[in-house]
């Protein structure tokens, strides 16, 4: 099989780059933050797009961007504002970064955006593929770029036989995504080069009969592009149970905001802890708010772990936990079942140190969550 860079010469080189620009020309994704060339624009929808669909995304940015229309508003924005934005997103690490890039950027570059990778790999945030991103979109540098798109057309057109994020099978991917961009039209080219992933050379079943780069494509000269890029198998899913406490006193519910270093850091959430599945197990047994009436239901051995965690998490002593419904939801690898539990007898005062608050249950509509949290703060709330 043909292969990079022994066997493509430049006038292979010359025929990628003219079908993918007039491939792009017609078929070209019409999506919100291609409607202008502003690099605030394409950063934003950037780090957004980092780990998810641009179908979960397009949402998000239009929200985001009426809401902080211009890296000053950003700046001057409270992180909590930024997150309550960002919620149901995930990966919240890339909305503190954001907000924390905005304030460099309006304190020591007069509010513009670098217009070169060296520059902007300095933010918070901002790595190789996102720097390249920005630099070809939004201010035409003739740069490479590799994403999960460009990494899978990439991989099937030179016919790449390695892991293509192992080390050398990357080094290889970035040396050929800077050799192949077309260099005065690398904002067309790069999306085009997405697009034709995202659309046809997708990961399972690549529709090679409409593909523009059909003819060039190494895999599918050799008939291979099912088998490439070769990916290694997906880490093994791993179960967990938690427990999610919505402790009740009046109006008001405990709650905790996630400190800097923590997961969720900047959000907050209702008392969370892990169970073994065998407690987990146990714990479903809780009758239900239906079937109970909401009676006090703390007698049972099954609830002792959740009063023995309650008391460690916030020096409270609950009496009366009853499960109100399970949630399951995937996070990373984590296949994540939550038991949401509520209690209102609870007794003592909370220990300080732990960063438990007793929050108005109105303020849930200011406060950031995570997806789940969200979820049981519209249960209670409902
Ligand atoms: N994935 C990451 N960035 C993208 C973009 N600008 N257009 C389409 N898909 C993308």
């Amino acid at each position: 099989m043909a292969t990079f860079p022994n066997d493509l010469d430049h006038s292979w080189r010359q025929t990628v780059r003219r079908r993918v620009l007039a491939w792009y020309r017609v078929n070209g994704r019409s999506l919100p933050w291609r409607e202008s060339a502003d690099p605030y624009y394409i950063w934003i929808s950037e780090i957004m797009l980092q780990q998810t669909t641009i179908a979960a995304v397009t949402a998000y940015f239009e929200r985001f961007c009426k809401q902080f229309p211009t890296v000053q508003h950003l700046a001057r924005a409270q992180e909590t504002d930024v997150l309550r934005q960002w919620e149901g997103l995930g990966y919240y690490s890339r909305a503190r970064n954001l907000h924390k890039a905005a304030r460099i950027i309006v304190d020591e570059h007069a509010g513009e955006l670098p217009d070169h990778v060296d520059g902007l790999l300095k933010l918070p945030g901002i790595g190789p593929y996102t720097a390249r991103a920005i630099a070809s979109l939004a201010y035409g540098h003739g740069v490479g770029i590799l994403e999960a798109n460009t990494i899978r057309v990439y991989s099937r057109l030179i016919g790449l036989d390695e892991n293509p994020r192992s080390t050398s099978g990357s080094r290889t991917l970035w040396k050929f995504a800077d050799w192949i961009v077309a260099p005065r039209s690398a904002s067309s080219f790069n999306q085009g080069a997405m697009d034709v992933g995202s659309t046809i050379c997708t990961p399972e079943d690549p529709s090679c009969s409409q593909c523009p780069l059909q003819n060039q494509c190494c895999s599918y000269k050799a008939g291979r592009q099912h088998e490439l890029p070769r990916t290694p198998p997906k880490k093994k899913m791993t179960d967990v149970t938690e427990v999610a406490l919505v402790l009740r006193r009046g109006s008001k519910i405990l709650m905790r905001q996630y400190s800097e270093g923590e997961r969720w850091a900047g959000l907050w959430d209702f008392v969370r802890f892990p169970v073994s599945i065998e407690q987990g197990n146990q714990l479903l047994l809780l009758p239900d708010l239906d079937t109970a009436g909401g009676a006090t239901l703390f007698a049972s051995e099954s609830t002792s772990c959740v009063v023995q965690a309650v008391r460690e998490h916030t020096g409270l002593l609950i009496s009366d936990p009853y499960l109100v419904t399970q949630i399951r939801h995937t996070v990373t690898r984590f296949r994540i079942r939550l038991l949401c539990v509520m209690a209102t007898r609870v007794h003592g005062s909370v220990d300080p140190t732990t960063g438990f608050r007793w929050q108005p249950q109105v303020r849930f509509d200011e406060l950031p969550l995570s997806t789940t949290a969200r979820a049981i703060a519209k249960l209670v709330s409902g």
